[in-house]
């Protein structure tokens, strides 16, 4: 790392927004409403199945051009070209990041390294499909002959949370036929409690990897092998019942895959953007290529929308440069995710490793230091739970937090009165940001309930609520294939747009490493027979002495 700073903070587009946010001292929300009517209509954009209300935004028209400015100093554009075309963006290894190109239409081309993985990527879903509509047709079955009724998916990061939430996501087009199960953690509770569901002759393993080198993910590959061996299978099986999908076909078939059982990978696919590729069998198992393809589409339009539309009209743009609004000029340090769709519940897991995985970065591409926040916390849950939990600390705490509303005009279960509860819920939550209470109306409310004046005056200051948060609603008219595939790619290009703004590579993960290597030396500590050397703190080495006596017949 050098120890220069990058600059970026005394660039003119920055200095500009730096005064600009002064402007906004005495400037309220309320105020802002009250002076443009055409406000909310302004500051609404359609594309791809999904509609965003940015209006209750601390921004002004002003904001949005200084920002797009700064935007465009970093280079945006040709960034986003770039990223698109399949240049090696991923510069610390050397990799294009062509997430986009899994869902593109096959009549395109997309060169790397002389191949055209657009080819590449329909030969695979070819064999997904033909996989898939096997195992559902029942030409495909298990070793007793029994058809398969479900699915382990073996994974974890990337490998696991974008699948895992569009399983979830689309349940109303489950064919019912498959029940898909995901094991992640190496806390052998989660592989143990999974298999106590299944029975060996008629479950698949999908072992899901793209480096087919994670201890988790190895570790929990081998309980199930040995679980499926000593519960009726044979060796001869294995190949029936274990696949593997990764970009490292060799290390798949070291560890006992069939070749022909192995879904491939690519160098130039993220793990935590690769749920558009074979990792998303799972998916295709449970609700049928069909629906899968529907994903992509959906997927599909935002990267178009994201590729053509001026940057102000821009979905991905537009939350990428509020994020930085709020981030860099406003001191926010969280953001927070808020399905109002139980089918959503995992979103705020997956965007966790989309973003904080993608943009928790410390150097620019060039190595400098950079004297700016860069990745804010992104956090979040299903609403209404929320607001019975942490939305008190959103509308009356210290903190600055932007939301993201997310919600559905239709529910696919319109039971009673539900989803327009649900709806009113999400609404008054983003206007209850917004407005607040002001101390007079927190007095007039006490006094309109008739108590005295001692007490209104003892009462109203814990009523007050400051309001003049800032957030975003998302709408789609209801939560098909095609907007959850649209709605997980518009944030990954926001995740995008923030990264290239603040001047990092969104496409590594070194940080990650250093635990995995450490990992290894206190593993061998823990298991050794030998009396135990030094991990190198006595922290450490105490712990591993307690885990050690713990262990002792
Ligand atoms: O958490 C680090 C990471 O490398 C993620 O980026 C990735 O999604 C995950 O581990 C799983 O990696 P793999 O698919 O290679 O097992």
């Amino acid at each position: 790392m050098t120890d220069h700073s990058s600059g970026l903070t005394s660039t003119e587009q920055w200095q500009a927004l730096a005064r600009h946010r002064d402007r906004f001292r005495d400037l309220t929300l309320r105020q802002l409403f009250r002076e443009d009517p055409d406000r909310a209509s302004r500051y609404f954009i359609e594309a791809a199945g999904l509609g965003l209300d940015f209006s209750k935004n601390l921004i002004t028209d002003e904001t949005l051009a200084l920002l797009v400015e700064l935007a465009q100093r970093q280079g945006l554009e040709s960034r986003r070209r770039a990223l698109l075309s399949g240049q090696r963006v991923n510069c610390t290894e050397d990799r294009p990041a062509l997430h986009t190109a899994l869902r593109v239409p096959g009549n395109r081309e997309i060169l790397v390294d002389g191949v055209d993985v657009v080819a590449e990527v329909g030969r695979t879903l070819d064999h997904m499909a033909r996989f898939v509509d096997a195992v559902l047709g029942q030409r495909q079955t298990g070793f007793t002959g029994q058809a398969f009724t479900d699915v382990v998916s073996i994974g974890i990061g990337g490998s696991y949370l974008g699948p895992k939430l569009v399983t979830e996501a689309l349940q109303p087009y489950w064919h019912g036929a498959i029940r898909c199960h995901y094991v992640a953690n190496i806390d052998g509770t989660d592989i143990c409690e999974t298999l106590k569901q299944v029975r060996p002759e008629t479950t698949l393993f999908l072992i899901q990897s793209k480096s087919f080198r994670t201890q988790e993910t190895l570790e929990n590959a081998k309980v199930a092998r040995q679980w499926f061996l000593d519960n009726g299978g044979h060796e001869q099986a294995i190949g029936q019942h274990f696949l593997a999908v990764t970009a490292n076909t060799q290390a798949a078939t070291a560890f006992g895959m069939d070749p022909d059982n192995v879904f491939p990978m690519w160098d130039w696919v993220g793990g935590r953007y690769s749920l558009w590729s074979a990792i998303g069998l799972p998916v295709a198992l449970t609700v049928g290529m069909e629906h899968f393809r529907a994903l992509l589409a959906g997927a599909h339009a935002m990267d178009r929308h994201f590729e053509e539309a001026p940057l102000t009209r821009n979905l991905p743009v537009v939350l990428g440069l509020l994020s930085v609004w709020y981030n860099n000029f406003w001191g926010a340090e969280t953001h927070a995710i808020l399905p109002y769709d139980q089918y959503l519940r995992s979103l705020p897991d997956h965007l966790q490793q989309l973003d904080m995985e993608s943009n928790g970065k410390r150097v620019t591409l060039d190595g400098c230091a950079v004297d700016y926040q860069t990745g804010p916390v992104l956090w979040g849950g299903v609403g209404s739970n929320g607001q019975h939990a942490y939305h008190q600390l959103i509308h009356q705490g210290t903190r600055l937090i932007p939301a993201d509303f997310i919600i559905p005009l239709t529910s696919h279960h319109p039971v009673a009165n539900h989803h327009a509860d649900l709806f009113a819920n999400c609404l008054s939550q983003s206007r209850a940001m917004m407005t607040g209470k002001t101390l007079d109306e927190a007095r007039a409310e006490l006094a309109a309930e008739g108590l005295d004046e001692a007490s209104i005056e003892r009462l109203a200051p814990h009523k007050v609520v400051p309001g003049n948060k800032p957030s975003n609603t998302l709408i789609m008219d209801r939560l098909t294939p095609e907007t959850v595939g649209a709605l997980i790619a518009l944030y990954e290009h926001r995740t995008f747009v923030q990264g290239v703004i603040w001047d990092v590579n969104s496409f590594d993960q070194w940080g990650v490493e250093l635990g995995k290597q450490l990992g290894k030396g206190i593993l061998a500590q823990l298991e050794s027979p030998e009396p135990p050397g030094s991990a190198g703190d006595t922290s450490t080495d105490q712990l591993i002495a307690r885990f050690r006596s713990a262990r002792r017949p």
